[in-house]
């Protein structure tokens, strides 16, 4: 049998004078192509090119140097940095795409670093399979000078975490005429005890999305295990998407001593038993609390052992905790009880059933078709989200610094 061909040997045999590679950007230059790309070599001849071609197809290889021009953060959390970058290929071909960094800073030292970061270049592979609407697409793992890098789909929107904000609103009021702003009250925010909270119809077209992208993640065989709404986006045309898989675990395997956010943790990961599906259903259950209350969970415990028993208390608090237009729904009421068990074994068993069960989220949809309340959220959050790119405010830089706001970047110079 003939030995494996060496890519090394691949490399060293091909002509790569013409590759048509793009230099590294300097930074601050315009998203302009021409000035990165190379002309051909004048001395590549055809012939040349064939046997490359046929190199390429023999040895099945190909290495190819990439670079990323870096525009703007887009977003941060405990793990590492989100950046806006434009990926420079061949011959000027310039696209989009938001790379995520992981910080080394959380961890004790090099091998613990890049231990972690195998785990997470493994997923990236799996999790491609995946393809769904719903789950942030992500490309690759890269690693540059020893740091981890992922390489996504740039999601031009805004996470639910950003969208329940006072500062939010307000700064969304100034793109809308009196009475549109009247309209979007009605559908997509409701203040309550000056907390501003999700209407119903929105908060459950949203939760659902999220159910059918962990439907999709479950069946590989993995948990999102962060689930909370600073993971939750929501794009310019109104889609809902997961992202951050940076903690994403195999069902039933203990969390990594990285663990998801303490305040959206099922009572059984701050016992640091093995995650189940049951235990992102949980943080879903408190990203409904928090959605359609206005209020999140045990922000002012001071330790976990407090913050558990508040997780444990839920059950007898949770009627209270919301206003009275959804304390009278008992259906409603049930599936949050049931999301929220602190007994993993008696919440939803799948996220199918807490979506489209025969007790699950679907039947406060039905009863919003009935009452004549339901209308096309997708839309509606879309139209909203569109008025942040005209908003006029200096606070809307500093606060918001997403990509739809940076329309220069969509159309280019
Ligand atoms: N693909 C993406 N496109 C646009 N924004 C993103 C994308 N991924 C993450 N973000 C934003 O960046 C923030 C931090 O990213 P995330 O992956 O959650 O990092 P961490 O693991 O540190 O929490 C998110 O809360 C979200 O606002
Ligand atoms: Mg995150």
């Amino acid at each position: 049998m003939q030995p494996a061909p060496d890519p090394l040997d691949h490399i060293a045999t091909l002509d790569l004078r013409g590759n048509g590679h793009a230099p590294p950007p300097e930074p601050g230059l315009a998203r302009k192509s021409s000035r990165f790309s190379r002309v051909p070599s004048a001395g590549m001849s055809i012939e040349q090119l064939r046997r490359n071609y046929e190199l390429i197809l023999n040895t099945r290889a190909i290495y190819y140097p990439v670079s990323y021009q870096i525009l703007c953060e887009i977003g941060s959390g405990r793990q590492g940095t989100v950046l806006f970058a434009l990926r420079h290929g061949a011959r000027g071909c310039i696209t989009e795409h938001a790379v995520k960094l992981f910080d080394p800073g959380l961890y004790r030292n090099v091998e613990e670093y890049w231990t972690d970061m195998g785990r997470i270049a493994y997923q990236v592979g799996q999790l491609q399979h995946l393809q769904s609407h719903n789950l942030v697409l992500t490309d690759s793992y890269e690693e540059t000078y020893g740091i981890g890098f992922v390489q996504m789909e740039a999601i031009d929107g805004m996470d639910a975490g950003r969208l329940m904000t006072g500062e939010t609103l307000e700064i969304a009021r100034q793109g809308y005429s009196a009475a549109e702003w009247i309209h979007s009250r009605a559908i997509i925010f409701r203040i309550e005890d000056d907390c501003v909270c999700l209407q119903p119809g929105v908060a459950i077209y949203i939760l659902r999305e999220i159910l059918r992208g962990l439907e999709r993640v479950h069946a590989l065989g993995f948990l999102h295990a962060d689930i909370k709404p600073a993971n939750v986006m929501i794009d310019r045309l109104g889609a809902v998407k997961l992202v951050d898989f940076g903690r994403a675990a195999m069902i039933g395997e203990r969390a990594s001593f990285l663990l998801g956010s303490p305040l959206y943790m099922a009572p059984e990961i701050h016992r640091r038993e093995p995650g189940t599906i049951q235990s992102d259903l949980y943080s879903l259950g408190l990203v409904a609390l928090e959605m359609l209350s206005g209020r999140s969970l045990g922000e002012n415990a001071q330790t976990e052992e407090e913050l558990l028993q508040i997780k444990l208390d839920l059950p007898n608090r949770l009627a209270d905790m919301f206003p009275w237009h959804l304390r009278v729904n008992g259906a409603f009421m049930q599936i949050l009880h049931k999301l929220l068990d602190p007994d993993p074994s008696r919440r939803y068993a799948t996220a199918a059933e807490a979506d489209a069960g025969e007790d699950g989220l679907k039947i406060i949809s039905k009863q919003l078709v009935q009452a004549d309340l339901d209308t096309e959220y997708a839309r509606e959050l879309s139209q909203f989200l569109a008025r942040f790119a005209g908003v006029d405010d200096a606070r809307v830089g500093e606060y918001l610094p997403k990509l739809l706001l940076r329309p220069s970047f969509r159309t280019g110079p």
